[in-house]
């Protein structure tokens, strides 16, 4: 049973009139979710494996330079970097009009990558909402554009399968009440005496509100911008029990907490709230076991928010090795795209993005609803995911490099092989039992020097012991 918690707001409702806001919710307790109970609502995303993260803003127009000065970091983070105070960032809002924005058109690309979800910055630190909300005029219904950038992707993805889930920010630059002894100039709170966290807690939760209450089913929810010393753990508790209230089954990243530890990501020991780990710009060196969930999120240049002067691109083979090593080991992959002002997707980001669709046309099923390899080693340059199904073990073996002798030795197990198949061109394998491992024998050429992927099919579930005679 969920305890029942009744709200009390340091703020009254009524500052805000008469209309439904969080203050009229009560919040379920959801700490006693049982590990099955959890591994039901997760289970999309652990099929998934594969998303597409979306930094988009009004730090678009800069792209990075202000001024006439090329600020070195993420984009996103400009207003930070060059200390632009408020009332000079402000102005960015009134020229914010991506007039190019086809959300369909980056709905088919993430797709046909074999991408499963859609996550969208509805809120990045500089406090600036995606859409039009009724707690600001910090918002898109303030620009020249006036419409809500959401919608038209939340209906997109829905048209074509896709999930959508929303980013959205803790710290916030801009509201006068975020934070508490870090004031600078350059930031919102600088304008007023004392900042008060229960009232940004609010405007944070009546935010959160019309995100979850307008726009239908939202899969999960990527808080971020959690270490600073004025977010506290019984915030980001009541913060998580307070999204899951108003849609149950939503996945929430661990960002909500104060539970994440360093870039590495995964929760610390304790009663910390938040559904899965966040590995930021890197790959855990091994997976973490059953029941752990976890998300590598990745850009493929050096920013998140578009930086007109970032050309420091990942090649797709980098990109496509990256999910197979992160499917592998039992992850997801999140990867970013950074849209121009205008709502363009920079040209190498679709370029990659149609080089793994290109991949993936022909091994999607070697990523998507697989688990982690399942042997201690391999013998090969490569990774290993696997799949269990009612007539046994399926594994998928990825090849990085082809052995010179074209033979390929697999682990020791006792399972019999049923069939072994390159998957380029739908290929027979011929396989043999070996003293004590199998061997499958490779053609001469690799059809894929970036990753070549053979599913070998086998009798029962896998069992990790020496193979029988
Ligand atoms: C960091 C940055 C932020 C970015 C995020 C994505 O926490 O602050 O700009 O959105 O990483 O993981």
């Amino acid at each position: 049973m969920q305890k029942t918690l009744l709200l009390s707001f340091a703020f009254a409702a009524s500052t805000f009139g008469a209309i439904a806001d969080s203050t009229t919710v009560e919040i379920n307790d959801f700490s006693h979710e049982t590990a099955a109970e959890k591994a039901d609502r997760m289970a999309w995303f652990d099929d998934a494996r594969f998303g597409m993260f979306i930094h988009w803003g009004l730090y678009a127009q800069p792209a990075g330079v202000w001024k006439g000065k090329d600020y070195p970091g993420v984009g996103e983070w400009i207003q930070k970097h060059a200390e632009i105070p408020v009332a000079e960032y402000e102005p960015l809002q009134k020229t914010f009009n991506p007039q190019s924005y086809d959300p369909e058109s980056w709905v088919k690309l993430a797709k046909a990558a074999g991408m499963k979800y859609i996550v969208i910055t509805t809120k990045h630190h500089d406090g600036f909402a995606l859409y039009d909300s009724k707690y600001t005029d910090w918002d898109m219904g303030g620009t020249p554009y006036k419409k809500d950038l959401l919608k038209p992707l939340a209906d997109a993805c829905r048209k074509h399968g896709l999930r959508i889930c929303w980013y959205h920010s803790i710290m916030d630059w801009h509201h006068p009440h975020y934070g508490d002894k870090d004031i600078h100039p350059w930031m919102g709170n600088g304008t007023i005496d004392q900042p008060d966290m229960a009232i940004y807690c609010k405007f944070m939760k009546d935010q959160l509100h019309e995100l979850l209450t307008e726009y239908g089913d939202i899969s999960l929810l990527w808080f971020d911008g959690q270490w600073e010393g004025s977010w506290t753990h019984e915030m980001g508790k009541e913060l998580y029990d307070y999204c899951r209230t108003l849609q149950p089954d939503i996945i929430i990243n661990n960002r909500v907490d104060k539970g994440r530890s360093g870039a590495a990501g995964m929760t610390k020991e304790g009663t910390f709230r938040g559904d899965y780990g966040t590995p930021e710009q890197e790959i855990p060196e091994t997976g973490f076991g059953e029941g752990a969930y976890w998300e590598s999120c990745m850009t493929m240049n050096d920013t998140w928010g578009f930086k007109s002067k970032d050309h420091n691109w990942k090649s797709s083979e980098t990109l496509i090795r990256n999910l197979i090593d992160i499917a592998s080991k039992g992850g997801n992959f999140l990867l970013n795209v950074g849209p121009t002002a205008d709502g363009i997707i920079p040209q190498p980001s679709v370029e990659r993005l149609q080089d793994i669709a290109k991949w993936m046309d022909t091994n999607a099923e070697s990523i998507h609803g697989t688990s982690a390899n399942p042997f201690p080693e391999i013998t090969w340059n490569g990774r290993c995911t696997r799949k269990e199904t009612p007539t046994g073990t399926v594994l998928y073996l990825h090849l990085f490099e082809w052995p010179e002798n074209r033979e390929l030795t697999l682990p020791q197990f006792p399972n019999k092989i049923k069939s072994a198949t390159l998957m380029h061109a739908d290929t027979a394998l011929d396989y043999e039992l070996q003293s004590d491992s199998w061997q499958i024998n490779l053609p001469t050429q690799q059809p894929d020097p970036i990753a070549s992927v053979i599913r070998v099919n086998l009798e029962g579930d896998l069992k990790l012991e020496a193979p029988q005679p």
